[in-house]
């Protein structure tokens, strides 16, 4: 990948983040998803690559824009495989609360894993614990052996994890270890990602979420030296049957970040939508301008950029959502 799109992707983002914020606390989801898929796509359409979408919006049926096998880029230049998620935490958004991004992804062609819309069991760490633990071991040795590398004791590790009736039992060992617990209400992506930002305090994220997310996470864990191991969760014989089409004969595989991303060299933009633990939100400010937080990173060099950016708005980015 030789050529720097660094602030093209990031312009992707951004752009993805001021129309979904129009939306943060009105309730409708939908409403926010749509602007954030649209903006992406327009402005990928002036970036000189030609550009797949392998994780997207949906399969083509069921999905107006940025479904999965839809063209981007401006359709000369380089061939990539894009993965995206325009607005990863749409409820966050309807809701008005913490931890919605917008973000894109773009690797060499073929590598990435073609995640299937299901649930993948997840385990994300930090460039610390990176290789050094398994999804396969039970949760509280992992969790002992976590402190162990960090030098820490159990009561003083952070894990993140969704809170969803799912994890009842998970959420209830975990309690009863004593760490501390990070309940997201949404946006595992995020929670991912914020194991390797040290000021988050954030140690692992365990659970299961989606699995294009899976993918996401992984992008991003790989360009800051963290990992993410993943388990296809199947729940039926529809799922089960997408697994063997994807050539996952043993779904209950421990997926590594090979398997997740291959080898490809990744350039990952995510741009915050409402502020989160590493990134601050859209602010629309005075005179039609409006601030964003970014963070753009390559996994070839480990460069991580924050890139904070004023915007004036154009006409078509103003008026009430
Ligand atoms: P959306 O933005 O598509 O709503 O996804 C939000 C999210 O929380 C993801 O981060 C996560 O992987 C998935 O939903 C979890 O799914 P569920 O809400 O069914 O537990």
């Amino acid at each position: 990948m030789d050529m720097d799109l660094s602030l093209d992707i990031v312009r992707v983002t951004e752009s993805a983040a001021l129309a979904s914020a129009r939306w943060t606390g009105k309730g409708n989801k939908h409403c926010a998803d749509e602007a954030a898929t649209s903006a992406m796509r327009s402005i990928f359409s002036s970036i000189p690559f030609q550009g797949t979408v392998v994780i997207g919006e949906g399969e083509m049926d069921e999905a107006p824009m940025l479904y999965i096998g839809e063209r981007v880029g401006n359709g000369f230049g380089p061939e990539y495989d894009v993965a995206v998620d325009p607005l990863e935490g749409t409820d966050i958004v309807a809701s008005g609360r913490n931890n919605a991004l917008s973000v894109v992804a773009i690797a060499e062609k073929g590598k990435l894993l073609h995640a299937p819309d299901m649930y993948m069991e997840k385990l994300a760490v930090g460039p610390r614990l990176a290789g050094k633990l398994s999804l396969d071991d039970p949760l509280e040795s992992t969790i002992a052996k976590a402190a162990a590398l960090l030098q820490k004791d159990i009561t003083e590790l952070t894990i993140s994890i969704l809170d969803r009736k799912r994890h009842a039992d998970k959420i209830l060992l975990l309690r009863g270890l004593g760490v501390k617990i990070h309940l997201l209400s949404d946006g595992d992506v995020a929670g991912a990602m914020a194991t390797a930002f040290p000021d988050t305090g954030i140690d692992l994220h365990v659970g299961s979420g989606g699995a294009p997310e899976g993918v996401l996470a992984a992008a991003a864990l790989r360009c800051m030296g963290g990992e993410i191991q993943g388990r296809l969760l199947p729940e039926n014989e529809q799922e089960h049957q997408r697994c063997m089409d994807m050539g996952i004969a043993d779904p209950s595989k421990v997926l590594l970040m090979q398997d997740l991303i291959g080898d490809s060299d990744i350039y990952f933009a995510a741009t915050g939508v409402t502020s989160g633990d590493f990134l601050s939100g859209v602010k629309f400010m005075y005179s039609n301008r409006a601030e964003t937080h970014s963070v753009v990173m390559r996994a070839k060099t480990q460069t991580v950029r924050f890139i904070h950016c004023v915007h004036q708005l154009h006409d078509y980015q103003l008026g009430s959502a």
